[in-house]
């Protein structure tokens, strides 16, 4: 945002790479020369070899985003480089998005629009484009952090029933205040998630957790909402979930190797499909490039970052 444009103008020597990426990791390399910090996004992919690759110059990696499987965090610390993220200022925006995901896949918006779009409209009609109460169902959300807890305060208000698994138990204050019941196994919580929110990192546990036997475990009918990252789905399952019924609709923000993803999701009238927009609004982007620039401008004056990943 022009925002955070102005101040790397104002407070920083930056050399930039034209907006937006995604920049290939060898153009990333050659225009970190003589660079003390690296400012990426999500499109850039840093791995173990990128890290290595470096110059010796950079101390510090600042994405701007909460995600960070696209950085070698351990490669980094490795190489006494540090790394921060953006937490807490997109947690608004991207549950807002996820309730946005679950309603328009609920409440089938994309045949909707279609038929406004298309100049298809013919009537009002009792029996037509009927969806599904949000607040009569179960809500289940894998990974209650930040993001989980601000979208369970959101699906309360619409009445829903929630429950939520973690390795560990979310502390009292956030089941106090959302009413969330904690189960201690993954089986567990889908047996009761007539939605499963996807709100978990993408991790070596996480990757691929919803596939056919975790699709399975669902009640028939279910809703999937994904804001989170589209490696923790397995597509091929999740199509023909939707095809057998034990899915009723899917609300999908993010996708396995996007921008590109599976075609059958554009075609399909049952997936409500953003373009990884969750935490895409002009405050939140701003506030996410001033945290970055926040972390740059600490590791220059020599002092600790102020979110590092650990
Ligand atoms: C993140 O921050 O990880 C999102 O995916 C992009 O905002």
């Amino acid at each position: 945002p022009d925002a955070c444009e102005a101040r790397l103008d104002r407070a920083f020597n930056a050399r930039r790479l034209p907006a937006p990426g995604p920049h290939p990791t060898p153009a990333l390399i050659e225009a970190a020369a003589g660079c003390a910090a690296l400012v990426v996004t999500v499109t850039e992919r840093l791995d173990a070899a990128a890290i290595a690759a470096l110059p010796d110059t950079v101390r510090l990696i600042a994405t701007v985003s909460v995600g960070h499987d696209h950085i070698d965090v351990a490669a980094a610390r490795r190489r006494g480089i540090a790394v921060t993220n953006t937490p807490d200022v997109l947690t608004d925006a991207t549950a807002d998005l996820t309730l946005l995901l679950l309603l328009g896949a609920a409440r089938r918006a994309k045949e909707a629009m279609a038929l406004i779009a298309e100049n298809r409209w013919g009537a009002w009609s009792a029996t037509g484009l009927l969806g599904v109460d949000i607040g009569k169902r179960r809500m289940g959300i894998l990974g209650m952090g930040r993001i989980g807890a601000a979208v369970a305060r959101r699906a309360r208000a619409f009445g829903m029933d929630l429950h939520y698994h973690n390795r560990r138990r979310a502390a009292p204050e956030v089941e106090a205040e959302t009413g969330a019941r904690w189960h201690p196994t993954l089986d567990g919580l889908l047996a009761v998630s007539d939605v499963l929110v996807l709100n978990a990192a993408s991790t070596p546990e996480t990757r691929g957790i919803v596939n056919a036997a975790t699709l399975a475990r669902l009640p028939e009918g279910a809703i999937l909402v994904n804001s989170a990252r589209g490696d923790l789905v397995d597509d091929e399952a999740v199509i023909a979930a939707l095809d057998s019924g034990r899915l009723f609709a899917a609300g999908l923000d993010v996708f396995r190797g996007e921008p590109a993803l599976d075609p059958r999701y554009r075609d399909r009238a049952d997936v409500f499909a953003l373009p990884h927009i969750g935490s895409a609004t002009m405050e939140t982007r701003v506030a996410m490039g001033m945290l970055a620039l926040d972390n740059v401008a600490a590791v220059l004056a020599g002092q600790p970052p102020l979110t590092p990943l650990a």
